[in-house]
């Protein structure tokens, strides 16, 4: 069943999406060649305190880390290593959840290390923008396979592919809650958008092919081609006045895609 938020639940979202927004603005302070991935995860942590959130991902299913750390090919859920440093040209993805008085908030960014090649910047850029495209979608009346449907349309236009096995999510008390979001499929599909509804939207989008492998440590997805693939992910809330991006900094009403 989808779970539909009052205008105060979708506060604390808001207060808690913030803090998730924070603690990846830092990242992009600390992302750069020479540091390990560990050492992303260990100032995601301590930002985390800061703000006096929980990380949510450290522990579920057993993850192992407070942050996923995806490196070139790994498409989500890389586990932060000491050994594995980051090199100029590299991308790096960074996705991290937080619970707040009770409520998930979730986000993802995939952020250059140094210099990238052109190519490279396009892919982040096009992934970035198939996210806004994909929740500007998310309008009363529509259904949810009007966002996956502009995100698929948005991605295969610029050359690049849609990972299909991972999806986005419903989210609130539960990380992950109906409906399911995929980044693929037809306008006419799934349940209609109702006000109070939050989602988590999150295109998975490779440079290559659209095939995925889970690596020998049980989490790490990579492209099955060796491609480079990002991912860029919000939570939102879906109201009478459009789309509330929930894991953004900025004042409601404020929004913008920065
Ligand atoms: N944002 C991801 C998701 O929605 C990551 C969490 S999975 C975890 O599935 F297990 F690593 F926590
Ligand atoms: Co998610």
């Amino acid at each position: 069943m989808i779970h539909r938020k009052s205008a105060a639940e979708i506060a604390i979202m808001h207060e808690g999406g913030r803090c998730v927004a924070k603690v990846l603005e830092r990242m992009k302070e600390v992302v750069r060649p020479g540091i390990t991935t560990m050492d992303i995860a260990q100032e995601a942590d301590r930002k985390a305190r800061e703000l006096e959130i929980v990380p949510a991902f450290k522990g579920y299913n057993g993850y192992p880390a407070v942050i996923c750390v995806s490196v070139n090919e790994e498409v989500v859920h890389g586990i932060p290593s000491t050994k594995r440093v980051l090199e100029e040209g590299d991308i790096v993805g960074l996705d991290f959840g937080a619970l707040h008085n009770g409520f998930y908030a979730d986000a993802a960014v995939t952020l250059p290390v140094g210099e990238t090649s052109p190519e490279t910047q396009r892919l982040l850029e096009v992934t970035r923008d198939a996210l806004f495209i994909g929740i500007e979608a998310a309008l009363v009346g529509n259904r949810v396979g009007d966002i996956s449907h502009a995100v698929q349309s948005y991605v295969e236009e610029n050359g690049f592919s849609v990972v299909k096995v991972f999806v986005g999510h419903g989210i609130g008390r539960s990380l992950h809650e109906e409906p399911q979001i995929p980044n693929y499929g037809d306008s006419q599909w799934g349940v209609r958008l109702k006000k109070g509804m939050t989602l988590a939207i999150e295109p998975m989008v490779n440079a290559g092919s659209d095939g995925v492998q889970v690596l020998d440590d049980g989490w790490t997805a990579v492209t099955s081609d060796g491609s480079l693939s990002a991912h860029f992910e919000h939570t939102i809330a879906v109201t009478e006045n459009g789309p509330r991006i929930l894991t953004m900094d900025a004042a409601p009403g404020e929004e913008k895609r920065n």
